[in-house]
């Protein structure tokens, strides 16, 4: 079907670039998940999210909080994930432990939020845990002669981490994270974004279910008419759309170049002034060339300013385009080396239409200098857009139009005529991809 596409292909752009992209960013790797529509109760029904909290998400690894959330040894956070919760702790060997976040007493949840904490304690009868899990003390010690000192310890979940990532998981039989994501170490090798800083983290609760929001994070179909004034700058319907391995998948959306859909309607100069809008910049100090090449080159000289280091070897696909991973089920961080965006997409509790949808971005640390602390996470309120966050200028705007789509989504589903969704071959087969990877889990 690939050849039905509208040229120039994303790989044509790669070609044409003056700092060429790496192989894996060239390599093609369509998916085939057939044409059969998926049911619209996917995302509506009681029954399908039952069979998600409990099949999916005890097996999955998933990404709980950054490293530099928890600096120093004491720091610990709770975890949500569809009625489990977990209490991630730094321990004072450096090492972060993740603990299910109950009291092993009568119960009580020991962590709500963030925090710091030389030792955990339950406040309900004052029972507390070394930050390795240990019991240290516990109140009338001789009414609990019974309970063997095991029994007592914080039990702890499976952690591991990469890309400066936390990732837990529920299932001790489940693959190692490494065997999990698949090529994703390798594909970021070069963008290392362990050592990036958390300088922006934002969520806001949307009245949808987690798939929905995902799912429109998942293709750039929706640019022509969600957001139609980027169309001067962002090739949508040339993006590729690649398939690698069980728990990845990637979309790769060329910027500084015309959408198709504008045919002979977008000038070169259009084009360069938008993208130049986009970027907040004024076009002077731009050189000779075509814009990929001059933007490219603006986007070069500023990081190498701002950040020091050797930026000649960045490409311009890595400068300016959105190379956006995913990792199942619901984690998508931006390649490149652009400050890095990332996504995470959960069910909002035991809810089946709404979740919480959160945005970090990863910035790059000047050479030499020590990373920043990561900053706290802000929660929108139901009237907060996305644009009244003064760090997400140009992707606040945005996202404030995907917003717009999803909870109507959501009451379209529910209100559907037929039970089914249809959805296109390829520009939507990252989202196939999504659902073939849940009926496996799930046996449906
Ligand atoms: S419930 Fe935690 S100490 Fe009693
Ligand atoms: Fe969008």
């Amino acid at each position: 079907m690939g050849e039905q596409r509208l040229p120039p292909s994303y790989t044509d752009y790669l070609d044409a670039d003056s700092v060429g992209a790496p192989d894996f960013l060239r390599r093609a790797s369509p998916g085939d998940f057939g044409d059969a529509p998926l049911a619209a109760e996917r995302y509506t029904s009681r029954e399908f999210f039952e069979l998600e909290a409990e099949r999916l998400w005890p097996r999955v690894w998933q990404m709980a909080c950054r490293e530099e959330d928890l600096p120093r040894a004491g720091d610990a956070l709770s975890y949500e994930i569809v009625g489990h919760s977990f209490a991630i702790v730094r321990t004072d060997s450096g090492r972060i432990r993740a603990f299910y976040n109950s009291c092993p007493h009568r119960g009580r949840k020991l962590l709500t939020g963030a925090g710091h904490h030389p030792h955990l304690r339950c406040p309900f009868h004052g029972f507390s845990w070394t930050l390795d899990g240990e019991l240290r003390t516990l109140p009338c010690r001789w009414d609990f002669a019974h309970v063997p000192e095991a029994d007592l310890r914080l039990r702890e979940a499976r952690l591991d981490t990469w890309g400066g990532f936390v990732f837990l998981n529920m299932d001790d039989a489940a693959p190692p994270l490494a065997d999990y994501l698949g090529v994703l170490p390798a594909h970021f090798a070069r963008w290392r974004l362990e050592a990036r800083w958390k300088a922006v983290h934002v969520g806001k609760v949307i009245a949808c279910n987690w798939k929905v929001a995902q799912e429109a994070f998942m293709e750039s179909f929706h640019v022509i008419a969600t957001h139609p004034q980027i169309l001067e700058f962002c090739a949508d319907a040339n993006s590729r759309y690649d398939i690698l391995g069980d728990n990845v998948n990637r979309n790769l959306t060329a910027f500084a170049a015309p959408s198709p859909h504008l045919g002979d309607g977008a000038s070169p100069d259009q084009t360069l002034r938008g993208m130049l809008g986009l970027l907040g910049r004024p076009a002077t100090g731009l050189g000779p060339g075509a814009p990929r090449a001059a933007l490219g080159r603006l986007v070069r000289d500023s990081f190498q300013r701002a950040y020091g280091g050797d930026w000649s070897r960045a490409a311009d696909a890595e400068l300016l385009d959105a190379i956006v991973y995913n990792v199942f089920p619901n984690f998508s961080p931006w390649g490149g080396f652009a400050p890095n965006i990332v996504y995470r997409w959960r069910p909002n509790g035991r809810d089946v239409d709404s979740c919480l949808m959160e945005v970090m971005i990863l910035k790059p640390v000047r050479d030499g200098e020590p990373r920043p602390a990561a900053v706290p996470f802000r929660l929108l309120g139901p009237h907060e857009r996305w644009s009244d966050v003064a760090e997400l200028p140009i992707l606040g705007p945005v996202i404030d139009q995907d917003m717009a789509n999803m909870p109507l989504v959501q009451d379209g589903l529910h209100a559907s005529g037929t039970g089914r969704v249809h959805l296109g071959h390829y520009q939507e087969s990252r989202i196939r991809h999504f659902h073939a990877r849940i009926d496996a889990l799930l046996g449906t």
